[in-house]
Formats: structure tokens, sequence, C-alpha cells
């Protein structure tokens, strides 16, 4: 059974996906931790929920992007990990971070890569007025929503799409598709 960790800053639906999948047994993995850089965030309450250890704290406790990675590397490294699942995690991790788990970070992006990369990637592609919208997931590399590409969905936009329609869409993709992507990964054999 495969270890992971899954990193988030808010709602947290995506995790609730992966919590979902690994409790029936759609996976074959095991969440051992979630680690989270908003105290208020909802993502708490729903590993909680699902009695997962939670990684949380406050970015501003720490004075430098080393000392509060140190934290997060202190607490993980005993772990063994096979894969961290980077589920709306709005922190970019360092070189130092991304080599230390070299091919073993997953994101996901709410667009087609390579377009639309950043915060708001679906706000940026419906202002674009894109016809056709979807959402990535890559391995996550020294850039910035870069990596190589394990799974990209799409949808054309309709006429009468608004941003919280798309939005909408985009959530709807994403939840089965990352829970896709981890059978894959940690499903060998089927
Ligand atoms: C998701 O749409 C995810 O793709 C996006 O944040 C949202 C988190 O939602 N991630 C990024 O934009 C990363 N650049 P969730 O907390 O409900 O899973």
């Amino acid at each position: 059974m495969k270890k992971l960790a899954v990193f988030a800053s808010g709602n947290g639906g995506n995790l609730q996906s992966i919590l979902e999948a690994a409790r029936d047994k759609i996976i074959d993995a095991q969440v051992v931790l979630v680690v989270c850089d908003n105290p208020n965030a909802y993502c708490i309450k729903r590993a909680k929920n699902f009695n997962i250890e939670c990684l949380v704290f406050n970015p501003q406790d720490f004075t430098s992007k080393k000392l509060l990675e140190d934290y997060i590397l202190n607490k993980i490294e005993p772990l063994n990990l096979d894969y961290i699942c980077l589920a709306g995690y709005m922190r970019i991790l360092s070189k130092r971070f991304v080599h230390k788990y070299q091919d073993k970070i997953i994101n996901i992006h709410p667009s087609l890569l390579p377009s639309f990369k950043g915060a708001h990637g679906i706000y940026d592609a419906f202002q674009y007025g894109v016809k056709i919208m979807g959402v990535t997931i890559h391995y996550v590399d020294e850039e910035i929503d870069h990596g190589k590409i394990i799974a990209q969905e799409c949808f054309h936009v309709q006429d009468d799409d608004t941003l919280e329609t798309v939005e909408e869409k985009i959530h709807d993709i994403e939840h089965p598709l990352y829970v896709k992507v981890l059978k894959m990964l940690c499903n060998k054999g089927e």
C-alpha cells in the first residue's frame, strides 16, 4: 500500500475525494498526513473527519521559506512517503524541496497547462475567452505549474457558461481525475 501526504490550503474538495477513494479502497493507498498552511482552512476539518493527522501552520510564524520547509521536511521524512499530492496548496515549493522528492510530487492545476499557470487559472482562462477549458495533473519540477503531464481532461465552454458554472465544471472534473491518476500510480498490477 502506498503512503501519501496531501498538501492543501483551502476548501479541500480534492483532498476529500482522495480520502474517500483511500477509505473505499479504490486506490491502494493510505493518506498518512495532511499538510495545511492555513489554520482557518476547511480542509483541516475534512482531514479530522477521516481521523487523518494534520500538520497545520501559519507561514507568518517562520522567518524564512527554508525554515518553513524544514518544519514540513522534518515531519514528513520519517514517513517514507511514496507520493506528495498537492491539492490546492497555494505555496511554491523550493528547488531543494522538489529535488528531495523528485518524481514523487504531483499537482493538480485547474487549466490546460502550459496555458494559464498561476493562482487564478480558472478565472484567467475564462476571462481570456478560451472555448476549451480543463484540468492538468502533472509531476512537479523546479518551475511553477510545470513538469511532466500525467493526465488532462477538458470540456467545451458553452455560450451561457459563467465563471461560476465553469468553476463547477472544473471541480467536477478534478476530483475523479485525481483519483484516476492515483489509481494508476498506486494500484500497480491492476
Ligand atoms: C483546485 O481547483 C485546484 O486545481 C487549484 O486550487 C483548487 C483547490 O480546490 N489549484 C491551483 O490553482 C494550483 N495552482 P480544493 O481545495 O477544493 O481542492
